[in-house]
């Protein structure tokens, strides 16, 4: 499909047009953007999720036996929504795409954005009243209401610094003022787009009241600069640094004059200036898995004349759930094919077929250095077997 496509999931926008006039700049509902949608879960098997351990889930009552706006972390237990209030309190379950390959498949539908870009899908549901407070995110994100009825209401771009209320864990605006016309109420199947910093509050209005949450993760000056000089730091030599062969004698001994801190800054900033270190450690950071204890290595590593054997048995490989994928091209023939926070450099018809949907059967074997890649990528945990996955 071409980008300049109109797309009933953009409200009639093409990718193309969405990217260039929507995304990151301004929210955008759209009706129908699952015409038809069936919810893939219900309230009782989001509560069920949210007693299981690992799973990352939180409560939040508006009017809590504690104060308001009480957040209480999961795992839960039946005893704990048995003695909930018939309305104002919030289920949030983080990461449902990793457990529930029916939301999994809702992900399917946002190829018109890197793929790497995706975070998680965040699922909650609310009984009448429900909601989170009007708060922002710092995140993108694509809120599809799966199943019953969610006021939505938004209050503008805020800035950094806009005030959020004392004494409690979550960060609700102090003030906040609906903008006129952005108040809406979303049926199952429409969805409603917001940039980082928009001001929104969603409430429920009904009994089944169930939303996903498609997020995205873009890392933060603060994370990238911090990470990306880790990454490379471990790489440099001791004797790459301060230098000053050559200089003029200092007018005054104690001051740090302009030279210097020139000097320093090209330091910094020539060593830093690096694209092919920064592209081999940004494909690690956007595919590092959100749980890392989710991905199961091999007890042994795998030998490739066993992995061989039994794809040509007709054994398929699958992704793990919550495995993360990107590729690179290093040159016409080889690329680095980026897994979970690695990078394994490979035969680039490999990275991509890896780093896309494709099977994970026998015919990848015709691929060069296949047998070698999967066998690592199963020891890490990045792929199973599909037999082991379903037994489960
Ligand atoms: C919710 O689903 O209740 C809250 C989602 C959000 O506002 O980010
Ligand atoms: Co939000």
């Amino acid at each position: 499909m071409s980008s300049n496509t109109p797309l009933q999931l953009l409200g009639g926008l093409s990718a193309a047009e969405f990217l260039r006039d929507v995304w990151q700049q301004k929210p955008l509902l759209i009706r129908g953007a699952f015409p038809h949608f069936q919810c893939p879960l219900d309230p009782d098997e989001l509560a069920g999720l949210a007693c299981e351990e690992g799973v990352e889930a939180r409560l939040v009552e508006e009017h809590g036996a504690e104060g308001p706006w009480q957040v209480r972390h999961g795992p839960f237990d039946e005893a704990t929504f048995a003695r909930l209030p018939e309305r104002d309190w919030t289920l949030l379950v983080q990461a449902v795409d990793h457990y529930v390959p029916e939301v999994a498949e809702v992900l399917e539908a946002f190829t018109f954005l890197p793929r790497w870009r995706l975070d998680d899908i965040m699922v909650s549901y609310a009984p009448p009243g429900g909601s989170v407070g009007p708060h922002v995110d710092q995140y993108d994100v694509f809120l599809l209401q799966g199943s019953g009825q969610r006021r939505w209401q938004l209050g503008g771009k805020v800035a950094d610094d806009t005030p959020i209320l004392d004494g409690v864990d979550l960060r609700i605006l102090e003030r906040f003022e609906v903008q006129a016309g952005d108040d809406w109420i979303l049926e199952p199947g429409d969805m409603l787009y917001l940039p980082p910093s928009w001001a929104h509050h969603g409430i429920s209005q009904s009994d089944d009241c169930l939303t996903l949450s498609v997020g995205f993760r873009a890392p933060s000056a603060d994370e990238a600069i911090t990470s990306f000089a880790d990454y490379l730091g471990e790489q440099l030599p001791a004797s790459k640094r301060y230098a000053d062969a050559g200089m003029a004698p200092p007018e005054d001994p104690a001051e740090l004059d302009d030279a210097a801190v020139a000097r320093m800054r090209r330091l910094i900033l020539d060593t830093l200036d690096d694209p092919a270190q920064m592209a081999q450690w940004f494909g690690r950071v956007m595919t590092q898995p959100k749980y890392v204890d989710q991905l199961v290595p091999t007890e042994s590593p795998t030998e490739a004349e066993e992995l061989v054997a039994a794809l040509q048995e007709g054994e398929d490989l699958i992704r793990s759930p919550g495995s993360r994928f990107a590729w690179r091209a290093l040159d016409d023939d080889r690329a680095t094919l980026f897994a979970d926070g690695d990078g394994l450099n490979c035969a680039l018809p490999l990275a991509r077929a890896l780093a896309t949907d494709a099977p994970l059967d026998k015919n990848l074997l015709a691929l060069s250095g296949a047998d070698a890649l999967l066998a690592r990528l199963l020891d890490i945990g990045s792929l199973g077997w599909a037999d082991d996955f379903t037994e489960e």
